[in-house]
Formats: structure tokens, sequence, C-alpha cells
């Protein structure tokens, strides 16, 4: 075995260049001058986004991030396909890669396929040059270490005297969130590095304080580091799925889940952030990561704490069939050849990222009962809506008189303009909370609406008083009045 000569970070490697590595590294660059930072990808299409001159075409929407890109990109910044050769001459490498959950074999359903994170590890196995420390940034199961120094190790002593690298591995989770992943990058709550090995972790610390403090740098063991991780993001989507669940009760008893949600939240001890009901939660993490939490606490025979979390999943799940069928009953029972106008499609504001949003699941219910979706995201591509949906957009529909059609099969096609959806639909569905949404003109809209017409906000952004006074009758989440 190699001795482990341990030298100060200069050089970076990201692998993964998506909502995780992009803006992450993209922070590190503008706040560590003194280091390059190489984030490298084997998607082609997504590397000439990153490296695209017109900054509103970047692969992800983030607010704040173009300006840094502006600042650093080609600077101290790089991004590119040459994964080996930028492993090859890093002193660190972050592993940023996709971890979706298993759709077949072992723990289908439930655990993460570690088949990306795996094939990484080997690469940097391969190719890692003198010693390098190697971090897990995606959120993964926890034990993942430990799968990463194995391949690590076994494939350096198969290698033997090919190679001089040596290795540290840590976990370093993200805890950014999208939309506000700059902000949360420069100002983070804490930032998380898990390890055994001292002399590494003081390096990766070293780096962080460049802009943040020592006392939010929490230096933890890997495995409650990585635990740390899955419990948050589980702690975070339970109060979303418990105030959902007030929520459902408020509907039917009269109260008002914003002022439910205020009066709790004021309890210091419960805080007022995460309780504002909506469609349910949504994003690349939450299921994921309840769905791993279930997954090792039946591998453990924890059976009744696996239950107690996956009951979040389901509320969650029955949660958005509820907001789709109650839409269904308050058309009359049926949503055949009517024209519905959604309004969102991210899994929340201020982001382009669509996974699990709650919008794919409401409109696919209203798709399959005949619905005919007019759908506006300010910042979703249709391209990406018909890959959720698994249905092609039927663009003529925005020349057609949708109210005569008569229709089993649901379609749905892109509007780019709000104020374009409003003609003839029945009813709008607004999913995720844009700030444009609350600026629409009702009166206007109002007008062109087919009668009796309806306005179902599952994000509580308009006001009750505004949209009753142009006779639309009104549902907003958790509302019982
Ligand atoms: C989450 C964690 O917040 C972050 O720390 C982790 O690194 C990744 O997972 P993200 O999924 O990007 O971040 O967004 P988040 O703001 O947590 O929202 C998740 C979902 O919950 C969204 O669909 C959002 O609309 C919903 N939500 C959130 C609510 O419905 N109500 C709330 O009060 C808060
Ligand atoms: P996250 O939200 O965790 O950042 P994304 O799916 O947005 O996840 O990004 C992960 C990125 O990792 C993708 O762009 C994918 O192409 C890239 N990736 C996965 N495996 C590898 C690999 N072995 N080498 C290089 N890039 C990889």
């Amino acid at each position: 075995m190699n001795q482990k000569i341990r030298k100060k970070i200069k050089r970076i490697c990201c692998i993964g260049a998506g909502f995780v590595g992009g803006p992450t590294m993209a922070v590190i660059a503008d706040k560590c001058k003194n280091l390059q930072i190489n984030v490298v990808d084997k998607n082609s299409k997504r590397i000439n986004q990153w490296n695209n001159d017109d900054l509103n075409k970047l692969p992800i929407f983030e607010p704040g991030l173009d300006k840094i890109i502006k600042r650093c990109r080609n600077k101290n910044l790089t991004f590119s396909t040459n994964v080996e050769e930028e492993i090859s001459s890093a002193d660190l490498v972050f592993i940023s890669v996709n971890t979706p959950t298993k759709i077949k074999g072992l723990g289908a359903g439930k655990a993460s396929d570690l088949k990306w994170v795996e094939a990484c590890a080997r690469q940097v196995a391969a190719n890692a040059k003198g010693h390098t420390i190697v971090v897990e940034k995606s959120t993964l199961p926890v034990k993942t270490a430990e799968v990463i120094k194995n391949i690590l190790e076994s494939t350096n002593f198969e290698k033997e005297g090919s190679t001089n690298a040596t290795f540290d591995v840590l976990s370093n989770p993200e805890f950014l969130a999208e939309g506000t992943a700059i902000k949360d990058l420069e100002y983070p709550d804490r930032v998380l590095i898990g390890g055994d090995c001292k002399d590494a972790i003081m390096a990766l610390n070293e780096i962080y304080l460049n802009w943040i403090p020592q006392e939010k740098i929490l230096h933890t063991n890997i495995w409650s580091s990585e635990l740390a991780k899955l419990t948050a993001n589980a702690f975070l989507a339970q109060r979303v799925s418990s105030i959902n669940s007030i929520g459902a009760l408020c509907e039917v008893t009269g109260a008002n889940i914003r002022e439910v949600s205020r009066a709790i939240g004021t309890d210091s001890r419960i805080g007022p952030k995460f309780l504002d009901a909506g469609p349910g939660f949504g994003g690349s993490c939450f299921k994921k990561d309840i769905l791993n939490l279930v997954y090792l606490c039946q591998y453990y025979d924890l059976n009744e704490v696996a239950t107690f979390w996956e009951s979040v999943i389901e509320l969650n799940n029955w949660h958005q069939s509820r907001i789709a069928n109650l839409i269904v009953k308050k058309l009359f029972g049926t949503v055949s050849g009517k024209k519905i106008f959604i309004l969102g499609f991210a899994f929340k504001e201020n982001t382009n990222d669509t996974r699990e949003s709650a919008s794919i699941k409401i409109c696919k219910d209203l798709l399959s009962e005949g619905a005919v979706l007019f759908i506006n995201d300010p910042k979703v591509n249709p391209d990406q809506i018909e890959n959720d949906l698994k249905i092609k957009e039927t663009k003529s529909l925005l020349n057609e008189d949708v109210k005569n059609k008569s229709n089993n099969d649901g379609s749905w096609c892109f509007v780019n303009q709000v104020s374009c959806g409003f003609k003839g639909a029945d009813a709008v569905v607004i999913l995720t909370g844009w700030q444009e949404y609350q600026k629409i003109d009702w009166g206007n809209a109002s007008k062109t609406m087919r009668r009796p017409s309806w306005v179902f906000d599952a994000r509580s952004v308009i006001s009750s008083k505004e949209i009753t006074q142009h006779k639309l009758n009104f549902w907003q989440i958790g509302s019982g009045n």
C-alpha cells in the first residue's frame, strides 16, 4: 500500500454538472479564487449549455447563478466532458451524480440506484494520481462511502505498481434548496463534513472557511453525516405532509390552514418555516431520501420505524390525488373535453426542475379523465412537460375552439403568455407559486372564461376577495370557508 502523501488542495474536479454540482461549484469558484474548479459531465449537451454565451440558456435556472457564471467561467471554473483528464489532475474530487430510486431488482422502489456513483468511483480509481480526497456530495444512502472506499481500494490494488494513487473518502452532503441555491450556498445554516481522517476533513474545512465561519462547519463520523442528510429531508417532508393533512381537515371543518400555520408557527419550538400547505412536496430529494430511510429501517428489522416514515409519502400521494379528484367533482363530476388552464409545472417556484412535481401527478389524473390542459410555466420548457406527462403536445389546440370539443382522451398544449390561457377555460388551477401568478388581472381573465368558472389555488397565491368579486368560484388549499 502506498503511503498517503497529503498536499494542499489546488485543483478540484466535480463529476456531475447537475442541479447540485453546477451551483455548488460555481459558488466555491466564486469564493475561492485561488482554486481551479473543473466540472465534468458525460452529457455533452449539458456541458454545452453550461458553456453557452447566452446566460439565459444555462441548463438550470437558479436566481443569481448567471452572474456567478459570468464572473468565474473560463477563469477558475470550467465545464467540460474531459472526465478522465480532470480526475487525474485533481487533488479533490466531488461526486455529484444522480442517484435515482431503483426501478428493478433488489430494493426496487426504495433503494437508490448506485450505478452512477459506482461508475464514478471506478473512473476515479482508474485515473487519479497521487493522493486524492473523494467527497460524496450527492444525497446517498447510508454506507455508500463504504462502497466508494471499497472500489477505490480494490481497483487500486488490482493495478498494483501502475498507479501511485491513495484516497481518503469524505461525506459532505449538500443542503441547498432549489430556487434559493445560491443564497443557501453563500449563507448556509451549516456545512457538514463526515469522515474518519482528520487531515482530509481539515483540507475540505479550509475551503469552506473562505466564506463560512468555523462554528457553522460541523465534523462528524461518516455514517452520521450520511444519515443526517436523509433525516433532515425526512423531517422537512414530514412537516409538509403534516400541514397538508391538517389542511384537508380545515377544508371540512371551516378552519383556515394559513391561520392555523401562523398560530402554531409562532411557538418557538415549532417555528414558522415549512408550514405552507400546497399541492404536496416534489423535488428530487424528499421522496427518494425517505424511501432510502424506509429501506434501511426494513433492512435492520425496524419495521415500525419504516412504516412511520413511509406514511409521509403515502399522505403526499393521497393529497395529490385528492386535489385532482376535487377538481373533477367541482366541475360536475366530469372534465372530459373541458379546458383547464394549469399555472405552474415546476415542483416549486424559481426553478425549472420538474422532478416529482405535484403538477405531473395532478395533470396526469386530469388527462386520464379526458381534460384538455393548457399549461403555462415561466421556466419549464414544453419538451420537459412532454417527457414528464408521456403524452405528445397537441400544438393545434391553441387555435381550436376547445369548448366544443368532445374528447375522451386527454390532450394538452403549452401556453407561453399567461394572459392567453383563460379564453374558454372552465377552470384555472395554480400549482406552482410563481410570483407572476399573483399579478393576474382576474377581472379581464374572468370575462373570457366559460361560466360557471372555477379558480383552484393550491399555493395560496391569491386572495379570495379578488376572485369572488368577479363572480368566479374559488377553492383554496386548506380553506374551509
Ligand atoms: C430539499 C431540502 O430543502 C434541501 O435542504 C435538500 O438539499 C434538497 O431537498 P428542494 O427539494 O430543492 O430542497 O426544495 P424545498 O424548498 O425543500 O421544497 C420541497 C418541496 O416541498 C417543494 O415541492 C415545495 O413546494 C414543498 N413545500 C416546501 C411545501 O409544500 N410547503 C412548505 O412549507 C415548504
Ligand atoms: P443532481 O440533482 O443530484 O445534481 P442531476 O441529474 O441534475 O442530479 O445531475 C447529475 C449529473 O451527473 C448528470 O448531468 C449526469 O450526466 C452526470 N453523471 C452521471 N454519471 C456520470 C459519470 N459517471 N461521469 C460523468 N457524469 C456523470
